[in-house]
């Protein structure tokens, strides 16, 4: 062939529409190709426990838990949890047993920094992440260290959180000091879990601090947009002092994922309205610059018909976008469940008027077929996370992407008996092989939320998304596999056989 044929054909395979485009992988279908990445991942306040242990500060949770025990269900809190604060090793030693190569885990603020600030740091949290990274690094396992996964310091919700404009340098000091303790051992990153569902912790009530209720529809986008920033400064300070360390950054975007529900034009702007609105509102600013358009266009146009001069969004400056426009290595997408959208306003929601969700003006509703998890919320639609990935292709230029939370939850009626969990795994696993094989998506990994049965926000302990059940009757929170753990164990061996 003459070399600039040669030339050319190479050019298409890389460049289409001016994005990179991999080649595509010979098919598999049974097997992710070689170095995708199986990992587990927990959150600090979902798991940890040692509430108050060695110096730890308060946060949020443990506030709202203690102040309003019926918040959550049961009156259950996060005081012990699965106790992984005292419990670590075996944690580590499930995770080399099932053979994941990462886990992801969140570092507790208050639990490093008590009063949420960098003038008073606290040694014995400090040393206890060091030991979890160790005793990882000791089996192989790759650290992904999630640096704010919801539990703000007390401290700093009693100056209004995440409403306040100053939290964005309180977080980039706090990352400094977790990227200059952990940075060497540490190489994979995400700032912020979900900053989507962070906002309904103000103006909504979904989440701790479940406060500034009636600021709803105004105050949703003050916290995202402080959020964004404090994302992005973190990030440019990564890239400015601790570049050598050749860390990745993301956050962990999500949003409501959603299938038109009809092919009527309406009820197609309807699903893409929706996807602008919740994974947009964060992940374009990243990725493309500043909020989507048309999420700019509805929100002028709703504040408008409200009779307010000015939109509840409120914009970024020419600066702010640039900072905040380029900063991630890789999508970090946490998806579960997807639903049909349709046009309209749904008149049975119990949605405030104005907020971040009547804002998108939809009607949702789920397939009765859809299996379902012990969350009403979680249908089990293998084939909305092909579309979600595909859409993260084709709306960002084809980034790496790794899906950071993945998962089912059970009552936990039948221990260790998950058979349906088998099926979520196995079903979305072969939809996440075809964004690879047939769509050409650049997908490194699946991190599967979670690697134990955790606390679950309002839903405390009754909703089990754990591979390996906890037994929280028992003092020693026995932990024991699931079915579904042994069956991920043998899949991930296979793999490391097949590519040895
Ligand atoms: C959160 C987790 C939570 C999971 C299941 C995600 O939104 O990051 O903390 O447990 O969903 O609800």
């Amino acid at each position: 062939m003459d070399s600039q044929f040669i030339a050319l054909v190479a050019t298409l395979v890389v460049s289409v529409h001016g994005c990179r485009k991999t080649e595509l992988p010979p098919i598999s279908h049974t097997m992710f190709p070689e170095g995708f990445i199986f990992g587990a991942a927990t959150a600090a306040y979902q798991v940890e426990g040692g509430w108050n242990a060695d110096g730890k500060g308060p946060n949020i949770w443990d506030n709202i838990t203690h102040e309003r025990p019926s918040f959550v269900a049961n009156n259950n809190n996060g005081d012990v949890a699965a106790d992984s604060y005292h419990r670590y090793k075996e944690d580590v030693q499930l995770l080399e047993n099932i053979g994941f190569q990462m886990y992801r885990f969140s570092v507790s603020w208050a639990r490093i920094l008590p009063n949420g600030r960098i003038n008073n740091v606290n040694k014995a949290g400090i040393d206890y992440y060091m030991n979890l990274i160790d005793e990882l690094l000791a089996k192989g396992i790759q650290p992904m260290v999630t640096i704010y996964h919801w539990d703000l310091p007390q401290d700093l919700e009693n100056i209004g959180g995440w409403t306040n404009p100053e939290i964005v340098t309180i977080f980039e000091d706090f990352a400094d000091l977790v990227f200059r303790t952990y940075g060497d051992k540490v190489k994979w990153w995400i700032t912020i879990n979900e900053p989507y569902m962070v906002t309904k912790g103000y103006g909504a009530d979904s989440f701790a601090p479940a406060a500034y209720l009636d600021l709803h529809g105004i105050v949703e986008y003050q916290v995202g947009r402080n959020l964004l920033l404090a994302h992005a400064k973190a990030y440019r300070l990564y890239q400015k002092k601790y570049s050598q360390q050749k860390g990745k950054l993301s956050m962990a975007f999500t949003g409501i994922f959603s299938i038109p529900k009809t092919d009527s034009q309406e009820d197609i702007a309807a699903a893409e309205r929706t996807y602008q609105l919740t994974f947009g509102w964060f992940s374009h600013p990243v990725f493309v610059g500043d909020y989507p358009q048309e999420m700019k266009n509805r929100i002028e146009q709703l504040s408008r018909q409200e009779g307010r001069n000015t939109s509840r969004l409120p914009p970024f400056t020419q600066d702010e976008i640039d900072e905040i426009r380029g900063s991630a290595d890789f999508y970090g997408l946490n998806h579960y469940s997807t639903v049909f959208v349709a046009e309209g306003t749904d008149q049975s929601s119990s949605d405030p008027k104005p907020s971040a969700m009547s804002d998108i003006g939809v009607t949702t509703s789920v397939d009765p077929r859809w299996p379902t998890g012990a969350s009403v919320w979680l249908k089990v639609v293998p084939q909305g996370i092909r579309l979600n990935v595909k859409k993260i292709c084709e709306e960002y230029c084809n980034p790496d992407i790794i899906i950071t939370e993945n998962g089912y939850d059970d009552d936990g009626s039948k221990f260790t008996d998950d058979p349906e969990r088998i099926y979520y795994l196995e079903t979305y696993y072969a939809e996440l092989r075809q964004t690879i094989y047939t769509d050409g998506c650049n997908l490194k990994g699946h991190i599967s939320w979670s690697l134990l049965d955790i606390f679950e926000w309002r839903d405390g302990y009754t909703k089990r998304f754990g591979l390996v059940h906890v037994d929280y009757n028992n003092s020693n929170r026995t932990r024991t596999m699931k079915k579904s753990a042994y069956w991920l164990k043998n899949y991930i061996e296979m793999h490391k056989i097949y590519y040895k």
